[in-house]
């Protein structure tokens, strides 16, 4: 039997009833604690309805000083985990999978967002940031460390099916991979070796406090698309080291803010040919390993999605834009797999999260109003 979008597939010791993951988005839809909205718990529940596979969560902030939009959920601090748990018990009502993506922004915030300097690897300010941030101590480092293991302890506690450690877009993970955004002189930086020590400390740590039956998965960069950048050969030998420590699957993406028409949400995605920028950084990593392997980044129909599984270049495919678009879209893929999502990659749906308390899909909006009877 050929593979097919519709398989179960086995992740760590869980199994997913289908190969569609909706990628980690931020809904800009939670208080100023960090606690979910009702608003976002009804957006959950009616992905895990309409028969996504399985939910990676917005990116949560580990500590105070790792937060960068607003509304974004918070795994700082247990007296969350209550509503957290909401969250969840929403997703599994309805047969649904749901992980908690653990991120620290570093350098890619603001002391107006945190009420104090910024934390990175080295003082480089992010072009699109303009502020220096503080070089990190090593009991900086440590802090941080522990932050990821105590949040990854919490979300197991609030009742998330799993974690996944943000490794890419240019937050503080990925600043430690970048020798663009790593230039320390001591065990943190140098060496990809070094550059990776960070990473691995934070998946040691974490795989202490929620054990070793608990699904932890990594969103990884594999390349900055940047000249200088971290780039394919050291992702490769990154994923290596990280299956070998144990990591449960890998979800490749690539570049940060700065890498310009290469960002890691892409636009203009009007023709196949468009479609799943990161495959080919997928396929090379999937060649190599053999935990799960999943890829993100413009994909929109099941053609492209399937023709990828077939040649081994993923196991999993994450949507994010077309799902705020067409929730029920992999409910339509089931009765119609020559649908091809109707996102248009326009990215107007961020500028609700920051200005109108949660994201929506504009055009969506334009359309309805547009179609609304004249009476
Ligand atoms: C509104 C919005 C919020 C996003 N938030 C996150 C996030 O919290 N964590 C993350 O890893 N990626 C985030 N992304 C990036 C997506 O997960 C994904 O990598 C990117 O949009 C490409 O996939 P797509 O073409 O299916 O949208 C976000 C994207 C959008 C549009
Ligand atoms: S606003 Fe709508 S069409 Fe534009 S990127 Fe967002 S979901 Fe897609």
């Amino acid at each position: 039997m050929p593979r097919s979008l519709f398989d179960p597939v086995a992740l760590g010791r869980i199994s997913l009833p289908n190969r569609f993951v909706r990628s980690a988005t931020w809904e800009g839809m939670c208080d100023q604690q960090g606690a979910p909205t009702d608003r976002l718990i009804h957006c959950y529940r009616r992905l895990a309805k309409e028969g996504v596979g399985l939910i990676i969560s917005g990116y949560s902030f580990v500590s105070k000083d790792g937060k960068q939009l607003p509304g974004k959920m918070g795994l700082h601090d247990d007296t969350l985990i209550p509503s957290l748990r909401e969250l969840t018990n929403a997703v599994h009502q309805e047969g649904g999978l749901v992980f908690c993506q653990l991120v620290h922004a570093g350098g890619q915030t603001s002391s107006k967002v945190i009420g104090t300097t910024p934390i990175a690897p080295s003082a480089i300010a992010f072009p699109s940031y303009g502020e220096t941030p503080r070089e990190m101590t090593q009991g900086d480092i440590r802090a941080v460390i522990e932050a990821f293991s105590e949040s990854a302890r919490r979300a197991r506690d609030a009742g998330f099916d799993g974690i996944q450690l943000h490794g890419a877009h240019g937050y503080l993970i990925n600043q430690f991979l970048s020798p663009l955004m790593n230039q320390r002189q001591d065990l943190y930086g140098g060496s990809l070796d070094n550059r990776m020590r960070f990473l691995l400390d934070v998946y040691a740590a974490v795989r202490k406090a929620v054990g070793t039956d608990y699904p932890v998965t990594i969103k990884l960069t594999a390349s900055d698309n940047l000249p200088g950048g971290f780039a394919m050969d050291e992702a490769l030998s990154t994923a290596l080291k990280l299956q070998e420590a144990g990591m449960d699957a890998i979800e490749i993406s690539s570049g940060t803010s700065a890498s310009g028409d290469k960002s890691p949400v892409r636009q203009k995605i009007d023709s196949e040919e468009t479609e799943g920028y990161n495959a080919s950084f997928a396929h090379m990593i999937k060649k190599n390993l053999h935990i799960p392997v999943m890829v993100v980044g413009g994909l929109r129909s099941c053609a492209v999605m399937q023709r990828l599984l077939w040649e081994g270049s993923a196991d999993l495919f994450a949507l994010s834009r077309p799902f705020i678009r067409e929730p029920d879209l992999v409910n339509h893929w089931r009765r119609d797999n020559s649908h091809r999502a109707t996102c248009i990659s326009c990215n107007g749906c961020f500028k609700p999260g920051i200005k109108e308390g949660g994201i929506y899909c504009v055009v969506n909006r334009i359309e309805s109003r547009n179609s609304a009877p004249v009476i």
